[in-house]
């Protein structure tokens, strides 16, 4: 067993997207976090700031998901899925060779937090035709033991120390083996649990100041781990919460164009015009 360690710290940068949805870009594709392409937060109550939502766009080559902490939306696609985006709530969209969809706000004051990551598709998978599940809050499990409380997403979390038997979230089947963990740790609790040692390691502290891998975060900021089969999070100050994101990097070259992730130029050129002609999500 080895233990993570902190290689970098990164700060999301302000943006907006959609219909002009103001978030923080944590993670972007120029980045290079194989097989993480993009981790976006959107946190505010001001309407303003969310009630553009984000109408009808295309999606090709990758997958989508969406952590609802606060508010409502409704998704809506192409293929006639309906998901109800409510606190709690996930929404994984497997884009594969063409989605369209939009994400809007249900609700004209309050809050609305959550967070978008994008993760990419190997070559062989990007034209499969296009998924999305919608996974409501009591179906993603809760593993609760002394001084954390985590969510299971994605993969199969395994706590050392505090030990308890390993939990598997409702999501795992795609070739990156996605691990995609809600970590909520009190004050001075320190929990440490196994990954999977060929994975991409990511935390991002969105809650208080956690320490990850030895290293404080502030609340905002996001730890790049170094390879290992461990990592250790501690609730130093305060109670704080922590994603933790975790991929089998897929070593492919990645063309990003907008919505479209590729491994070509020609792939791209050939997705910009298949949305043009209305053939995105014809079938192959
Ligand atoms: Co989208």
């Amino acid at each position: 067993m080895t233990a993570r360690t902190v290689e970098r710290v990164v700060t999301g940068r302000p943006t907006s997207d959609g219909g002009g949805v103001r978030l923080t870009r944590v993670v972007s594709p120029e980045q290079g976090l194989d097989p993480f392409l993009l981790l976006d937060e959107f946190d505010s109550s001001t309407a303003g700031d969310y009630i553009a939502g984000f109408p009808a766009h295309p999606h090709r080559g990758f997958e989508t998901v969406t952590y609802m902490l606060d508010g409502h939306m409704l998704h809506e696609d192409h293929l006639g899925n309906r998901g109800d985006l409510t606190p709690g709530a996930v929404q994984w969209m497997t884009a594969g060779r063409g989605i369209i969809h939009s994400e809007m706000p249900q609700q004209a004051a309050g809050r609305m937090r959550g967070f978008q990551l994008w993760i990419n598709l190997p070559a062989a998978e990007k034209m499969q035709p296009a998924r999305y599940r919608d996974l409501a809050p009591q179906e993603i499990p809760v593993v609760e033991v002394t001084g954390a409380r985590v969510r299971v997403v994605a993969g199969r979390f395994e706590p050392l120390a505090p030990a308890a038997a390993p939990v598997a979230g409702p999501v795992g089947e795609s070739r990156t083996a996605p691990l995609y963990l809600d970590v909520a740790i009190a004050e001075g609790a320190k929990l440490e649990f196994a990954t999977p040692p060929g994975h991409r390691l990511l935390a991002y502290a969105f809650e208080g100041a956690p320490t990850v891998a030895g290293r404080v975060l502030a609340k905002g900021q996001l730890a790049i781990l170094s390879a290992g089969s461990t990592v250790a999070i501690e609730g130093s100050g305060r109670a704080a919460r922590v994603m933790v994101i975790g991929g089998a990097p897929l070593r492919e070259p990645v063309v990003h164009y907008g919505p479209f992730v590729m491994n070509t130029e020609a792939e791209i050129r050939q997705a910009v015009s298949d949305y043009q002609s209305g053939r995105l999500t014809a079938a192959a």
